[in-house]
């Protein structure tokens, strides 16, 4: 049994904290650690880093953790620290990340990696100079519906794949009369926030790794918020946009349509539902789910609307078995980073992927704000 340390970023936040600390390096350690190929077995040392020394404190008591500090210098200085990893706001990360880089550190971080496509390539050649490993959360990758869909996919159930329809959204409240469910930065443009740069990384890692390159975007993004209230029951001007209307095209000619809404109230089975039309068949996958619809039991439904709708569309989609088990994508990700650590394991999850996640928000929203589809360039 070996034991790394891991200087981890951010862990008062939301992901930092819930999806990455105690889902993730805690769940591996009580597990036993991450098993090698080998056979030989790594524990996670975690050494909590933040901005305030109580808050890190209490986690620290709550969980059993011996090292926290405000000093990220002195926590990069530890050579038993292997790995940096960074869930702080995503206006913090580039400095951060940089020097962990210097420092020596293999990094892995939560996305957008940078809020410009200029500083997340700078953060991927900044690594690559170094020769440290470098990795981007890439969860929904993980998620059991859309494991199902590539499953799908790889199993050519679709035959030629012709688009695919993404819903996404829930409505965040304002936070007047019900207090917000997500941190207030995410709605100002000037502290890093933003749909597009949250959700267009997502969305481009799902579609380059199931469907392929994505060639152009057009988007429309919007604040249909104008202010809100923030944590401390101030009223703040929403300067960020809260909803996103894009069209992607892909390579194989494959037209993607993803609606991303914070200001949406859900009428759907899961918070996210991606549709693919196939010339085989259909599928409708969610975060758990996914069904589908073959062509031999495709209805053939006659437009008349003097008629009332008598066809249960819906009773004709049949449940895709999970057949195996799904553990949280966030700590899949990262026994697979500690793998690509410790022993070169393939990790495509890499910077310059998060590089492209970044560059196609980037050109989402100039896309909106000079109303024209833009071509991808590859970088
Ligand atoms: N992978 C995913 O599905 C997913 C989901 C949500 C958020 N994220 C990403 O994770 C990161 C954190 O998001 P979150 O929702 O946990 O945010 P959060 O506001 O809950 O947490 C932010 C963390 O950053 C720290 N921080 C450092 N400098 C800060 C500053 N100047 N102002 C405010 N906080 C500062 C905070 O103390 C806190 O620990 C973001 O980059 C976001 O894009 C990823």
């Amino acid at each position: 049994m070996r034991t790394i340390g891991v200087v981890m970023n951010g862990v008062t936040g939301r992901m930092g904290y819930r999806q990455h600390l105690v889902r993730s390096v805690l769940a591996i350690n009580e597990q036993g650690g991450v098993t090698l190929s080998d056979g030989g077995r790594v524990k996670i040392k975690p050494v909590l880093v933040g901005r305030n020394a109580d808050k890190l404190a209490d986690i620290a008591a709550k969980h059993g953790i011996s090292d926290f500090t405000t000093e990220l210098d002195s926590a990069l200085a530890d050579d038993d620290n292997l790995i940096y990893f960074d869930a702080q706001v995503t206006s913090a990360r580039v400095k951060a990340v940089l020097k962990a880089i210097e420092a020596g550190k293999h990094i892995y971080a939560e996305k957008p990696t940078a809020e410009s496509t200029q500083e997340a390539m700078a953060l991927a050649e900044a690594a690559a100079a170094k020769g440290v490993k470098n990795g981007v959360v890439q969860d929904k990758l993980f998620l059991p519906g859309l494991l199902k869909l590539k499953r799908l996919i790889d199993g050519g159930f679709f035959g030629r794949i012709l688009s695919v329809r993404g819903e996404f959204g829930y409505w965040v409240f304002e936070g007047d009369w019900q207090e917000a469910q997500r941190p207030s930065w995410n709605y100002r443009a000037e502290d890093g926030g933003g749909i597009v740069l949250d959700m267009f990384p997502h969305w481009h890692y799902v579609m380059e790794n199931l469907f392929g390159r994505v060639q152009s975007v057009y988007a429309r993004a919007v604040t249909h918020v104008p202010s809100r209230v923030d944590e401390q029951g101030n009223t703040y001007q929403a300067t960020a946009d809260d909803a996103a209307y894009g069209i992607f095209e892909l390579e194989g000619g494959i037209v993607a349509q993803i609606n991303s809404s914070w200001t949406v109230r859900v009428n759907r089975d899961e918070l996210v539902e991606f549709q693919v039309d196939g010339t085989h068949g259909s599928a409708v996958a969610g975060l758990r789910n996914c069904r589908v619809q073959h062509r031999s039991a495709t209805p053939k439904p006659v437009w008349n609307p003097d008629l009332p709708a008598t066809a249960r569309f819906r009773d004709g989609w049949q449940e895709v078995p999970d057949n195996a088990e799904f553990d949280n994508g966030f700590k899949v990700q990262w026994e697979a980073f500690i793998k690509h650590v410790l022993e070169d394991a393939p990790f495509p999850n890499d910077f310059a992927s998060g590089a492209r996640g970044v560059q196609l928000a980037e050109l989402g929203l100039r896309s909106s704000a000079e109303g024209r589809r833009i071509e991808v360039p590859q970088l």
